[in-house]
């Protein structure tokens, strides 16, 4: 569904990003599925795309002015920046739950020219497993700072998990790494109060197999307590507004955010 997206972002007239490998990792099934979306939630393609947009020129900043060299995506799913963007001397680590990572393996091998090696490929449960652990037993420099992708994830992870993680990510990496993740707010969560398209979007999302486990809507106490010391927060309707231009109340962006943390404070004037 992701990959479906993706791929119709890719063909916009003045496109945000192109991802050439989106239309045949979607499939028809991925299309099927996007399709089903759009009619209970139509603004989740920009939602979407202004996501993956960030954060490819979030991988572009930190390389070129964090000089940062490592990057993790966490929980990748279909995500296929390793082939979009790499980059002289960076590496990619990919990290996701083993059954996951399986399938995509598996069908980036039967994309003709798809570059399998730009990632090193990391297995791990998040629920169960310490990601950085696993990261390091795979070649992450841990006296170099990275940059953490977590797209899409930790929604669908116990709060217990997100802790976890955070934790590891906030103490057991290199002080100067940096951390991405978009999360949703509580209402989405919980489903109480939520009507029309926030009722059927969480509606759907359960019905495909991944319900909403986590959700806040003020993530910067939790990461304190993870061990961030410096945490940013952007609101969907401030990105759109940055990188479209425009500000469309009904667009319902009131429940999507994204995240930005360190252990410290970064160079100043990088972002
Ligand atoms: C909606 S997909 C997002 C994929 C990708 N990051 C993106 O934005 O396109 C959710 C991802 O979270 C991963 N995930 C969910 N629960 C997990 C867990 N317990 N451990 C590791 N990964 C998990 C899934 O395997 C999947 O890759």
């Amino acid at each position: 569904m992701v990959c479906a997206y993706r791929a119709r972002a890719s063909r916009a007239k003045a496109p945000l990003f192109v991802d050439p490998w989106a239309e045949a990792i979607a499939g028809a099934d991925g299309h099927a599925i996007a399709a089903t979306l759009d009619a209970r939630f139509p603004p989740m393609e920009l939602w979407l795309t202004l996501r993956v947009a960030y954060l490819d020129r979030l991988i572009g900043r930190a390389v070129d002015q964090l000089s940062i060299r490592q990057v993790v995506i966490l929980g990748a799913g279909y995500d296929t920046r390793a082939a979009r963007l790499p980059r002289a001397g960076v590496r990619f680590f990919e990290v996701d739950h083993p059954a996951t990572q399986a399938a995509k393996r598996a069908r980036i091998a039967e994309l003709p020219g798809y570059p399998v090696d730009n990632a090193t490929y990391v297995s791990c449960d998040f629920e169960r497993e310490d990601p950085v652990t696993r990261l390091l037993e795979s070649g992450l420099d841990a006296r170099e700072p990275a940059l953490v992708i977590w797209e899409g994830v930790v929604m669908y992870l116990t709060e217990a998990a997100v802790r976890a993680t955070a934790t590891r990510l906030a103490t057991g990496l290199d002080p100067r790494s940096l951390v991405a993740f978009d999360f949703v707010g509580k209402r989405l969560m919980t489903g109480q109060g939520l009507a029309g398209q926030g009722a059927e979007t969480r509606r759907l999302v359960g019905e495909l197999g991944e319900p909403v486990r986590f959700g806040t809507d003020d993530i910067l106490p939790l990461l304190v307590e993870c061990g961030f010391r410096w945490v940013r927060s952007l609101d969907f309707n401030e990105l759109a507004l940055e990188i479209i231009g425009d500000y469309q109340r009904e667009r319902m962006f009131r429940f999507q955010h994204i995240a930005l943390a360190a252990a410290r404070t970064p160079v100043a004037g990088w972002l």
